[in-house]
C-alpha cells in the first residue's frame, strides 16, 4: 500500500475512492460520505454490516449545519467545548444528505477531528466540493484501530493509500455523545472523562443503560412501545478483540498465576502495572503506565505486537476505578468478552 500526501488523497477522495488517514485518536478509512458508491467501498474494504453507520469527519463546527437539521443547547456546547478534538455528537440527519453512511438511521455521527494531517485533508476536501468523510477505524470490523500507518498496512496490505501521520497521540477511538434522545447518553467513552463532558454541558450525562431504564420505566409494562436500547457497533460486548484471548485480573492475582504456572513454557503475555516475578522464560511482561493516557496511547499498539509474538494468552491488569480510566477499561472490557 502506498503512502500519500494529502493534495494526493483529497484527489482520490474527490474521486470516489477510499483513503486511510491519521486522525489524533485512531486511523480512519476516509470516503466520501455523500458519495454512496464510496460508502459502499469503505463497508465492503472493512467488512463491516451496512447498518452499522459510520461517522462523518468535518472540517469545522459550520459543516454541521450541511448534516444535521438541529444541535439541541447541550450538544452545541460540546461541540464549542471539545471541537476540533475526540468527541463525536450523533444529531438528527438532514433528510436525503449521507444515507448509505449513516446505514439508513435518522441520525448522523459527526466529528472534527484535531490531527494536523486530518484537518489539512478536510480542508482540501472542502476546496474540492467533498464536505465530510465518513470515517470508521481503518481495521477489520470487530478488529483493534490502528494507531499506526504501520497498523494499517497490516489490516489492509496493498488495497488502500494512506496519509501517514505518525503514532495517534490520544490512542482510542473518540467519545460519543448522542445528543437526539433530549437528554445526553454516552455511547462509548474516549479519552474525556464524563466530568469533562457534564462540566462543558452544564448536565448530567447518561449511560446508555440509564436512559434504557428511564424509558422503560415511563412505559406501561404491558406496553406494545418497549423498545430495544440504541445500539453503536463500538458497543457491541465483543469487539476491539486481538487474537488471543485476553483476562482482566487484579495485581495480586497475576503474580499467583504466575506461581502457577511456575517454569513452564507457556507462551504468554501481560500488560501490567504491578511488578511481577516468573520463573518462565516465554511470558512477556509489557509495564502499563499509571497514567490513563499514556496507557490509552499505547493500547492498540500494545495488544497488536502481543498478537505479532504468537502469545496464547493475554493477561492485563485491573483498571483503576477513576473516572479517566473510562476509556480504557471500556475497550479492555470489551476486547476480555467470551473468555
Ligand atoms: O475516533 C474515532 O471515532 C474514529 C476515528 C477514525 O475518527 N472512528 C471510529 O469509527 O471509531 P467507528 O466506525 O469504528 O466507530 C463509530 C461508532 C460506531 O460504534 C457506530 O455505531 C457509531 O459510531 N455511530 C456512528 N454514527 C452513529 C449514529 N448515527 N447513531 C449511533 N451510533 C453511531
Ligand atoms: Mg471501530
Amino acid at each position: 500500500m502506498s503512502t500519500v500526501t494529502v493534495e494526493q488523497a483529497a484527489d482520490l477522495l474527490a474521486a470516489g475512492e477510499i483513503v486511510a488517514f491519521a486522525t489524533e485518536t485512531v486511523y480512519g478509512l476516509g470516503g466520501d460520505a455523500t458519495n454512496d458508491a464510496a460508502v459502499g467501498k469503505i463497508f465492503a474494504t472493512k467488512g463491516r454490516p451496512s447498518d452499522h453507520p459510520l461517522i462523518v469527519h468535518v472540517s469545522d463546527a459550520a459543516a454541521v449545519s450541511h448534516f444535521a437539521t438541529q444541535v439541541p443547547a447541550f450538544a452545541q456546547r460540546l461541540i464549542d467545548a471539545f471541537w476540533p478534538g475526540p468527541l463525536t455528537v450523533i444529531l438528527p440527519r438532514r433528510e436525503g444528505v449521507a444515507r448509505a453512511s449513516a446505514g439508513g438511521q435518522g441520525s448522523v455521527g459527526l466529528r472534527c477531528p484535531a490531527h494536523p494531517l486530518a484537518q489539512a485533508l478536510l480542508a482540501a476536501c472542502s476546496e474540492r466540493g467533498v464536505r465530510g468523510l465518513s470515517a470508521p477505524s481503518a481495521n477489520k470490523f470487530g478488529k483493534v484501530s490502528p494507531t499506526t500507518a504501520q497498523h494499517v498496512r497490516e489490516e489492509f496490505a496493498d488495497e488502500v493509500p494512506v496519509v501517514d501521520g505518525g503514532a495517534c497521540e490520544v490512542g482510542i477511538e473518540s467519545s460519543i455523545v448522542d445528543c437526539t434522545r433530549g437528554v445526553p447518553v454516552l455511547l462509548r467513552p474516549g479519552i474525556l472523562t464524563r466530568q469533562q463532558l457534564e462540566q462543558a454541558m452544564g448536565c448530567k450525562l447518561l449511560s446508555n443503560d440509564e436512559h434504557f431504564e428511564h424509558i422503560q420505566c415511563a412505559l406501561d409494562a404491558d406496553s406494545a412501545l418497549k423498545t430495544e436500547a440504541p445500539r453503536a457497533s463500538g458497543t457491541l460486548e465483543a469487539h476491539y478483540a486481538p487474537r488471543a484471548p485476553l483476562r482482566l485480573m487484579n495485581g495480586k492475582m497475576l503474580q499467583t498465576a504466575l506461581d502457577v504456572v511456575g517454569a513452564e513454557q507457556v507462551h504468554l503475555a501481560i500488560y501490567a502495572r504491578t511488578p511481577l516475578k516468573t520463573a518462565s522464560s516465554q511470558v512477556h511482561i509489557r509495564r502499563m503506565p499509571e497514567d490513563a493516557r499514556a496507557t490509552a496511547q499505547q493500547l492498540f499498539a500494545v495488544l497488536r505486537d502481543f498478537d505479532a509474538r504468537g502469545v496464547q494468552l493475554i493477561w492485563v491488569e485491573a483498571l483503576p476505578d477513576s473516572g479517566e480510566w473510562d476509556g480504557v477499561r471500556d475497550r479492555l472490557t470489551r476486547a476480555s468478552h467470551g473468555v
